[in-house]
Formats: C-alpha cells, structure tokens, sequence
C-alpha cells in the first residue's frame, strides 16, 4: 500500500507541467503551440521570456528532485526500500512524459531526469549535468547535449557503482528520453534542428 501511495504520489507530482504552468504565469503562448511543441524550457525559451524557461527548468528539475528524495527519506534501508526508490523515479519521469493532466502528451523528460539523478546521487546528477553543459557549450543543441548526457548517465551510474536497481532505472530513463527525442535525432541528422536561443524549431 505504502508503495502505491508513493508511486502514485510521484506519477502525479511528474504530471505537473512547469512549462505549460509558467507559460501561463508569464502570460505566454502555451508551449504546445509554437517551435518544437514540447512542454520543456528549451521550447519556453524560444517563446523569448527567459525567466520562464529558467523556472521551467528549475520546476521540473526539482519536482524529479523531490519526489525521490521523499522516497530515500522514508523508504525503509532494505531490497524493498531500494525498489521503492527505484519505482519512484521512474513514476515521477513517466509522469512528465505521460502527465495525466495534459491528456498523456508531456515533455522530453531531461530536466526531470537530472533532478532524480541529483537525488539519487549528487556527484551522478552533476557528472550528468557538466556532460550536458558541455556538449551545450560546444555545439549549441539542447537536444545533442540532452543525447549525449542520457548515454553518459548509465555508464556514469556504474562507473560511481551506483546499486544495480538505480543504474538499470537510469538506463531506461536514458532510452525513454533518447525515444522521445526522435525528431530532434532527425532534425540533427537532415540539418534541421534549432540551436538554443533560436526562435525557430521544427523539431517534435
Ligand atoms: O529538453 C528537451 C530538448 O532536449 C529538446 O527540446 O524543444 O528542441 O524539442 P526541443
């Protein structure tokens, strides 16, 4: 029961779209009717208002963040309690991607892995993060960057050895997230993908 609770608790918690709510907040378009029509910042951003991309990121980021840090908080230090963590994040990153209160059409899911890699491990989460700052840096494609930090993480995850439970969810967050950037992956391929800043995107 307990872990139902926390499940559901964290699907729902992930439902929440930190884009669309700071779109609204800003008095912005929604952000499902412009650029690449992802509810994430990279799509907020090209909306112009950098205080709601920034927000976006932070929000979405720290509701990943919270939910799994609630379920090592109370989770039991056993199998079982370590399973509850492992379902826990999952559930929040589902939730993004397939919030309930957006019809099951949510984000790519980055910001939200990072903040449950920064709970489940804080030098896993930053490795995550200067991988993708990084590539972002160098080549200016939040989806490249995004790509690239989702294939670093597993291996980061085992490299820090990471309990075989949370570097198998890791992995399949990274295949979610590198799934549903697979216009992005055609975009890059066909020239087409928008660099971060630009307004135009015709990435989905
Ligand atoms: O975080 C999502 C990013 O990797 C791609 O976003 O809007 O360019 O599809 P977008």
């Amino acid at each position: 029961m307990t872990t139902l609770i926390f499940v559901a608790g964290a699907y729902l918690i992930g439902s929440v779209s930190f884009a669309v709510l700071m779109s609204r907040a800003f008095g912005l378009a929604d952000p499902r009717t412009y650029g690449s029509g992802n509810p994430g910042a990279t799509n907020v951003l090209r909306s112009g208002k950098k205080a709601a991309a920034a927000l976006t990121l932070i929000g979405d980021a720290a509701k990943g963040w919270l939910a799994v840090f609630l379920a090592i908080r109370f989770a039991p230090h056993d199998a079982d309690g370590l399973m509850l963590v492992a379902l826990v994040a999952l559930a929040v990153f589902l939730g993004h991607v397939f919030p309930i209160f957006l019809k099951f059409k949510g984000g790519k899911g980055v910001a939200t892995a990072l903040g449950v890699l920064l709970a489940l491990n804080g030098w896993l989460g930053l490795a995550v993060l200067g991988t993708w700052l990084l590539v972002a840096v160098v080549f200016r494609y939040s989806s490249l960057a995004a790509l690239v930090a989702a294939i670093a993480a597993p291996v980061f995850a085992m490299l820090i050895q990471l309990r075989p439970e949370l570097v198998m969810t890791t992995a399949i967050m990274s295949m979610l997230l590198i799934w549903r950037h697979k216009g992005n992956i055609q975009n890059l391929m066909t020239g087409k993908e928008s660099r971060i800043g630009s307004k135009k995107a015709d990435s989905q």
